[in-house]
């Protein structure tokens, strides 16, 4: 399955073949959460430019995204954005606590604020994303990939209900158990926006996009496929692919760019998950990569997953150790993209990071 080790390809093509199950030399590697507060450059802008000013700048937001591709030669680089603009667009303006965690303007409470939402301007309250990818694709060239993202309208109707990070997202919860209704109207408007939203970002010139489900794992796996699966299955329907990759009916249309989902603590789910559309499914650190293989079809590739704790805890040598278990799991099995099981928190040990790198990069 390997390519010749004279056929030199670049990061991008290593990427944009692993996400089609394609043979590659290596797996390629990116993190989740790569650009951001555990790169002291990245600390030194924060001195001088709130996190929603660097999000808002186009070079800026290009720079902090070019940070860890420069410091650790990452196949893939990751727009510097959140997944929070999207309420920002549609009329609910958020903000980030210095004690951190994030705290928008008001919460959406009732079917009157759903209505308040609105999803007709979305794209172009968003220009600053659609320049900052295209200043990325001409930096990166055909050397690196580039991935957009956008958050799943479920994680996005937590965060939008409580107005806040807060311990425990209960209301969201509360409202799809108790009035099915309203909240299927409030995940239908997102769902509108976050397509056109990717759909610019596909325009722009990535070559991949990830759905962030990161609080899936809150519904039990009885009301995952309504809450939050069948919503991210037609956003990827909307881009244009129409059924699993995997799947006869598929008809060998494929979507786009390759999407990857990544769903935080929904493993009870995967019959969900690989019926979504997506080409690579995300697989957090919680469960066994060799175990997932036996159940996931071969033409879906997997993304993942080193426990993201290890790199704030461990030293380098046990993170390489740990690294070639990962990557022993995934072993013969074409479609790997090497990540972290969740994002990369900002106490991560940069000698830890660069051990992992390191593995990967010289993995046979
Ligand atoms: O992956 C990347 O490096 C790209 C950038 C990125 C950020 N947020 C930057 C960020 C991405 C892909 C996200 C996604 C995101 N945002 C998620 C899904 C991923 C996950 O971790 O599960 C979620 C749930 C959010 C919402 C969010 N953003 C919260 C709740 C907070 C505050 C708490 C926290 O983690 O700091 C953020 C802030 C945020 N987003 C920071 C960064 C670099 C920290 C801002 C700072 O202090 O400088």
């Amino acid at each position: 399955m390997k390519l010749t080790p004279e056929r030199m390809v670049s990061a991008r093509e290593r990427f944009n073949r692993a996400a089609r199950c394609q043979p590659v030399d290596r797996p390629p590697i990116w993190l989740m959460r790569q650009a951001g507060r555990a790169l002291p450059e990245y600390r030194k802008l924060k001195e001088t430019h709130t996190f929603v000013q660097l999000v808002q700048n186009p070079e800026l937001a290009a720079e902090v995204t070019l940070q860890p591709v420069r410091r650790f030669g990452f196949d893939a680089a990751i727009l510097f954005s959140d997944i929070l603009v999207i309420p920002e667009a549609m009329g609910q303006t958020y903000s980030f606590k210095e004690t951190g965690g994030v705290i928008m303007d008001f919460a959406v409470n009732s079917r009157a604020d759903i209505e308040k939402l609105s999803t007709g301007r979305v794209v172009e309250k968003l220009a600053y994303v659609d320049r900052a990818l295209r200043i990325l694709r001409q930096e990166l060239g055909g050397q690196t990939a580039l991935l957009g993202f956008a958050g799943s309208p479920w994680t996005l109707a937590t965060f939008m209900m409580e107005g806040a990070s807060v311990p425990k997202y209960s209301r969201a919860l509360q409202l799809f158990r108790t009035d099915p209704s309203t909240y299927q109207a409030l995940a239908e408007k997102l769902t509108v926006a976050i397509t056109a939203y990717l759909k610019m970002q596909i325009a722009a010139g990535i070559d991949a996009l990830q759905i962030f489900d990161s609080h899936g794992g809150h519904l039990n796996p009885t009301e995952f496929q309504a809450a939050s699966g069948q919503w991210m299955a037609e956003i990827i329907r909307q881009l244009g692919g129409n059924a699993s990759p995997g799947s006869a009916e598929n008809g060998g249309r494929r979507n786009p760019v390759p999407v990857i989902v990544f769903s935080l603590g929904t493993h009870g789910n995967w019959p969900d998950l690989i019926a979504s559309g997506a080409d690579v499914l995300g697989v957090d650190w919680q469960s066994s990569l060799a175990e997932v293989r036996q159940v996931v079809p071969a033409p879906i590739a997997l993304q993942g997953n080193l426990a993201p704790a290890l790199l704030a805890e461990a030293d380098p040598a046990t993170v390489a150790a740990e690294t070639r278990k990962v990557l022993a799991a995934m072993q013969g099995r074409p479609g790997h993209i090497f990540n972290l099981g969740h994002g990369l928190t900002p106490n991560a040990k940069l000698e830890n990071i660069a051990a992992l790198v390191e593995t990967v990069k010289t993995h046979q």
